[in-house]
């Protein structure tokens, strides 16, 4: 331990990753790929995760519980997953304990969960995004709706797990909705305030920035599937699989979104007085008109960290530290020319009511050619020690390879080959991409 502590004298030795995600399950394997050779720890992790990772049943939103994990192991640096116990001031509070962390603070994790306060900054900065109302009262939101085109976008202000948009097609179906989330209480105090948000049409791409400050640094594009359904049908869910690179970003599209989205992005909420360090996740439509934001999210994508990580050359654990220690500025980041898909198994029934507790048999890992791994999110062992599913998305099966092409024939072959009842999984994550060629 000494040695490698010498021969990296400026990493951290010990690393909790709190979170029980495919996101955080690759979180753990990238920082212990990091030739720092650092002790990673989660909590509270899943069934996959504590193969890797010694895992500590603490909740990821018992702030309290979190703080006391990281001093009692002796934690140098935590890495937050999700955005619940960021909003929850997990950031502010491990600062207060004199521990490094690497994830904004309550003020900057209410990017995500404010939509309201996000449009905010984004029309004062004149950043590029849909034109958009506030309501809390039903009358002048319907009255509102008759004012704009259909198909038109109502979504609850604050966190609803990715539940809280309703693209409406007609205007009885945006009325419903406004009743919904007003009046019937939908999403509860996540649904009190809704935005009225004009629709944007294009290709969505999911731009994940390391930011420290007013330094950033732009990882590999990818595009999500939202939809349940192949063809993009059905509800949205969290997502059911991603690929990278997005090709549909090409170098010159990029550098607009650096230009008009990206670092107008970073500046405006230094400018607001947030001193963010974290992932800054801003979800882009391509419109015909240009790039413009649909969100922020304060935190990695899931499942885009599982096929961004495994594309980046660089020590993973080196980057996030680098914007933790506020040295990010001319940092290179060195992307792999590989492409890398992750398709996501989730239990039947997501997103409305997953089947739980179905046993699920993996391929034997010598089966396993090194390009395929197999992340898990919502997995259990049950009192026979057999893993089970335990969350509406389930498994990610994440491969990379020379092609496009060869990373989605070694993910669908592992997906094929994972005996589970009640998995379901769409069969055409990447087609977007596939189809153009
Ligand atoms: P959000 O929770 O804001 O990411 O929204 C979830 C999904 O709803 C997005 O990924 C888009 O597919 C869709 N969406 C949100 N806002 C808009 C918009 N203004 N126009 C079209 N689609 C939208
Ligand atoms: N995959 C979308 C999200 O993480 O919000």
């Amino acid at each position: 331990m000494r040695d490698l502590h010498v021969a990296h004298p400026t990493l951290p030795c010990s690393v909790l990753v709190v979170g029980s995600g495919g996101r955080e399950h690759a979180l753990v394997r990238a920082l212990l790929a990091s030739p720092a050779k650092p002790r990673v720890i989660c909590a509270p992790g899943n069934a996959g995760i504590a193969d890797d990772a010694a895992c500590f049943p603490v909740a990821a939103d018992d702030i309290a519980g979190l703080v006391a994990l990281a001093q009692r192991e002796k934690i140098e640096f935590v890495v937050v997953g999700p955005e619940v116990p960021l909003s929850l001031g997990l950031a502010d509070k491990l600062i207060a304990a004199g521990l490094p962390v690497y994830g904004p603070k309550a003020d900057g994790a209410r990017l995500e969960a404010s939509k309201i306060f996000t449009k905010q900054i984004l029309l004062k900065h004149r950043i590029p995004t849909a034109a958009a109302g506030f309501f809390s009262e039903v009358a002048p939101a319907l009255a509102y709706l008759r004012t704009r085109a259909i198909p038109i976008v109502i979504k609850a202000d604050g966190l609803a797990a990715g539940k809280g948009v309703v693209v409406a097609q007609s205007l009885a179906e945006a009325e419903a909705a406004v009743r919904e989330m007003l009046e019937g209480g939908k999403f509860g105090a996540s649904g009190k305030q809704l935005l009225i948000e004009d629709c944007l049409f294009g290709e969505e791409t999911s731009i994940l920035v390391v930011v420290s400050g007013r330094d950033f640094v732009i990882l590999p594009t990818s595009q999500d599937h939202k939809r349940i359904g192949d063809g993009d049908t059905g509800p949205n869910t969290g997502g059911m699989g991603t690929y990278s690179p997005a090709e549909v970003v090409t170098p010159a599209l990029l550098a607009r979104i650096e230009n008009e989205i990206v670092r107008p992005s970073v500046n405006a909420i230094a400018a607001e007085g947030m001193d963010y360090c974290g992932t800054l996740f801003i979800g882009i439509m391509l419109t015909p008109a240009g790039p413009s934001v649909i969100e922020y999210n304060a935190r990695f994508g899931d499942p885009e960290t599982q096929v961004v990580l495994p594309r980046i050359a660089n020590d993973v654990l080196a980057l996030l530290w680098a914007a933790t220690r506020r040295e990010l500025a001319g940092f290179k980041l060195v992307e792999k020319p590989e492409h890398a898909m992750c398709v996501v198994i989730a239990a039947k029934g997501y997103p409305d009511t997953p089947a739980k507790g179905d046993v699920i048999t993996l391929p034997p890992a010598a089966a396993l050619s090194s390009s395929v791994s197999i992340l898990h999110a919502g997995t259990a062992r049950n009192s026979a020690g057999q893993l089970v599913m335990n969350g509406g998305r389930v498994l990610g099966v994440t491969a990379i390879g020379p092609t496009l092409r060869a990373a989605a024939d070694d993910a669908y072959a592992v997906c094929d080959a994972i005996a589970c009842t009640a998995k379901y999984f769409r069969r055409d994550i990447g087609a977007r991409q596939l189809n153009r060629r």
